[in-house]
């Protein structure tokens, strides 16, 4: 962990990087996410920046995210050159590198899948994902209430049910799955169904 790092600087960073509805956004996640770390003991200062800089290349156009991701050699997926504004996850772990000092790969992998999902995801990406989805300036979503209430009881299951409603939002708008998206679906999709397996039985 990077001690050198704080908070405040970080946040007066991003109130100048982001407009002011992404930076309230923001102020949603992280205070989210520390209230998951707590729960389910996560490492605060590791949540804390995660969250902070999660969109922060939220700000950077179509054009800026796909340069910034070949020029730091990431690969880009067919579904992201489609849907540009996908790369801000990666693009975002590369701007909290190169931008923020950020040097921990815990840190910048959960920023950088944090609107797809990856396949074997650690505490540290769910509680950013789920925190993305349920923070308190979200109202949109279907199954909100579900969902926050399982953020704190059953992260996995948390995570399912989002994906799940991200599935079936994105098939009706005939939008593409990413592949990553669509791994770590059939990933806790199985993992489900053993539970509901090892429950029933218990
Ligand atoms: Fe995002
Ligand atoms: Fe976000």
């Amino acid at each position: 962990m990077e001690p050198e790092i704080r908070l405040e600087d970080l946040k007066e960073k991003l109130k100048i990087r982001l407009k002011p509805e992404r930076y309230e956004h923001t102020i949603g996640v992280y205070y989210t996410a520390l209230c998951m770390a707590m729960k389910f003991e996560e490492d605060l200062s590791k949540t804390a920046v995660a969250a902070l800089l999660h969109d922060c290349a939220k700000n950077m156009s179509d054009k800026e995210l796909i340069d910034i991701c070949t020029e730091d050699h990431v690969e880009i997926f067919k579904e992201e050159l489609d849907m540009p504004d996908l790369l801000h996850q990666k693009a975002g772990a590369i701007v909290a590198r190169k931008e923020f000092g950020i040097e921990d790969p815990y840190i910048l992998n959960a920023i950088g899948c944090h609107t797809t999902g990856r396949f074997d995801m650690t505490l540290l990406d769910k509680i950013i994902f789920a925190a993305d989805y349920i923070e308190p300036g979200r109202y949109k979503q279907r199954h909100l209430p579900m969902i926050r209430k399982a953020a704190f009881t059953d992260i996995d299951y948390a995570c399912f049910l989002i994906l799940f409603d991200t599935i079936e939002y994105l098939n009706r708008a005939h939008i593409e799955l990413h592949p990553d998206t669509a791994l770590v679906y059939e990933e806790f999709a199985q993992k489900m169904y053993s539970k509901g397996l090892k429950d029933g039985k218990s």
